[in-house]
């Protein structure tokens, strides 16, 4: 029984790494710190990006960016760049980059990593097959910075 349970985790382990999201681990920066590949491998949906970007408890860019698209989000702080025409100055693939983890494109930057969990390799849990524990999920979800991209594509100025 427990050798079929065995290999029923590694057959959903081996589908998942096919079939599913790019896990923070794995995903492959260029070094200018662009992210080629989709995360979610499904596209974006600009409308639930916004979202995420004026939710406290998920992207809160609004915290720190001005975003004349997003203006009736309560607060817009400058301690980032406008994001307005965006789109203009990087391309999807460094807008995702951007986004999954700011500190491979800006060295030292203050704006959060938000597809990077730091520790992933934990003593206890390496043979059991288990899913990280909730402090090791990243801040946004691999769908959710694909929706946030499909939204930053739209801040085009022209
Ligand atoms: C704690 C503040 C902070 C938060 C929160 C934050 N950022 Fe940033 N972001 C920055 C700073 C600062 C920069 C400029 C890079 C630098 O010099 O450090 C930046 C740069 C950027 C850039 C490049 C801007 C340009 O015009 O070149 C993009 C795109 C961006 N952020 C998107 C986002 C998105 C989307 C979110 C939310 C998911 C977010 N940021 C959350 C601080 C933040």
């Amino acid at each position: 029984m427990k050798l079929s349970t065995l290999t029923l985790a590694a057959t959903l382990a081996a589908g998942a790494a096919i079939a599913g999201p790019v896990a923070p681990a794995d995903v492959v920066y260029t070094e200018d710190g662009a992210v080629e590949a989709s995360l979610s491998g499904a596209p974006g949906d600009a409308a639930n990006g916004a979202k995420v970007m004026t939710t406290k408890s998920l992207g809160n860019c609004v915290a720190c960016h001005q975003i004349t698209a997003l203006s009736e989000a309560p607060f817009h702080g400058n301690v980032g760049p406008s994001l307005d025409g965006v789109a203009d100055r990087w391309n999807e693939a460094e807008l995702r980059g951007i986004l999954s983890n700011a500190k491979a494109t800006y060295e030292g930057t203050v704006m959060p990593a938000y597809y990077v969990v730091d520790g992933f390799t934990r003593p206890g849990n390496a043979y059991t097959g288990k899913a990280a524990e909730g402090p090791l999920d990243p801040l946004l979800s691999a769908q959710q910075i694909e929706d946030v991209v499909a939204f930053l594509s739209t801040l085009k100025e022209e």
